[in-house]
């Protein structure tokens, strides 16, 4: 093996093979050998696309609009469009459709008897409503009386926006129209990995279009025109049922792209989920009357919270990940080889030969020793061990 010192730099080394007719390990290398093929193949290259370099932080722009107008039988009737029945009106990711309300108008700050359905505010005498305390999740502070509400049952005077709140809701929808207004989301995501922007809007010319389409998965994917009733229902709900107590459904929109095709097949894709039921918040209108007191109109509403997400990955034909998993699927291929040699050389049956076959000893030949001075000769014998290990060194370079 010592060639001359600067030969041995030049010199190519290669592995020797042992070649068995084992057809168990034969077999089992096949196998691990078509997994890894079936790995690198059908995993790496068709379901993760393994080959491409992915960009899954798009940034997100997004401008939402409602339509639609709605007249309720409330005292008085009074039409209320996209405009009352939308907050917040700028359009944003989040917003809030009023399907139905209870409307408190005219209250005044004085005093009059707190609502029944405020436990705390219950009583059977005076002593029951110590004056100055507030009412435990009620509407004002105590005066200290105790009053009848109606002829079953009364409740302490408070001082407060008067008269109080009823707390009964509608059982009929008031805003039943609500089911007809649309949603717009116009939404762009910019890919800044590869410098790629799309739109969720067709790219047309008519002015109208969106005017009058409506979004349908099948027929009519490009127009990102959302009718409230096919929302609540492609979120597994009841739009009757949701628009009288409230509710939250979530929007996402999920942007996955090849960029190695055509930018045209680059589409959204629209899911509608339920978050959350029973939704609703106050809000109250201020004015002053005719002796200049103060009066506010409150409104209890009840409606759908929209919440629009959105999700995105683009991927496209990189060297880098392409190395990167041919280089794991082959390092896979290594690995069936080595779990053969181990299962041949210690779970079968003739282990001992294979053993015996693959180790080779080495023995300094009689002719050399004979040759070699007395010294080294000592020297010879002595490094027997780590002599065989070099042996055995070999045989693993033999297995990688
Ligand atoms: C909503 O529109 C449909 C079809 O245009 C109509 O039949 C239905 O009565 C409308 N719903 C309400 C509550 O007005």
């Amino acid at each position: 093996m010592p060639g001359p010192p600067c030969g041995s730099l030049l010199d190519y080394k290669t592995a020797k093979f042992s070649l068995t007719r084992n057809r168990r390990v034969g077999l089992l290398h096949r196998l691990l050998q078509l997994s890894a093929l079936g790995y690198l193949l059908g995993w790496v290259l068709l379901l993760r696309k393994g080959y491409q370099e992915r960009d899954a932080a798009p940034r997100v722009a997004m401008v939402t609009k409602v339509k639609g107008a709605a007249a309720a039988e409330a005292a008085g009737r009074r039409l209320w469009d996209a405009a009352d029945l939308t907050w917040p009106p700028q359009g944003e990711n989040v917003l809030f459709l009023v399907t139905n309300f209870i409307a408190t108008i005219q209250q005044a700050q004085g005093t009059c008897p707190e609502s029944p359905s405020v436990l705390d505010g219950m009583c059977t005498e005076d002593a029951d409503c110590p004056m100055g305390n507030p009412v435990v999740h009620g509407n004002g502070i105590k005066t200290g009386k105790c009053l009848m509400f109606n002829a079953t049952c009364s409740t302490c005077e408070i001082y407060g926006w008067c008269p109080v709140e009823n707390g009964t809701l509608p059982r009929k929808l008031l805003l039943a129209e609500t089911e007809n207004f649309t949603l717009f989301i116009k939404n762009t995501v910019h890919f800044t990995k590869f410098n790629f922007s799309k739109c969720n809007t067709l790219q047309t010319t008519d002015p109208s279009y969106f005017k009058t389409c409506t979004y349908d998965p099948i027929f009519n994917p490009s127009c990102p025109v959302f009718r409230v009733r096919d929302m609540v229902e492609a979120a597994g709900e009841n739009f009757g049922d949701l628009a009288l107590l409230g509710g939250s459904i979530r929007v996402l929109i999920e942007w996955n792209c090849d960029l190695d095709r055509a930018a045209a097949q680059c589409q959204p894709q629209y899911s509608f989920s339920l978050q959350d039921t029973r939704y609703n918040f106050r809000t109250a209108s201020y004015y002053w009357g005719s002796q200049q007191q103060l009066y506010r109109n409150l409104l209890k509403l009840y409606g759908i919270r929209f919440d629009v997400s959105v999700h995105g990955q683009a991927g496209k034909f990189s060297i880098v990940p392409t190395a990167v998993s041919f280089g794991t699927s082959i390092a896979f291929f290594g690995a069936a080889t080595m779990v053969c040699d181990l299962v041949l050389l210690y779970l079968d049956g003739k282990a001992d030969l294979y053993w015996k076959e693959k180790f080779e000893e080495l023995q300094p030949a009689p002719s050399t020793l004979l040759e070699l001075p007395q010294i080294e000769l000592c020297r010879q014998l002595l490094g027997h061990g780590p002599q065989r290990q070099e042996g055995s060194h070999d045989l693993d370079e033999e297995e990688g």
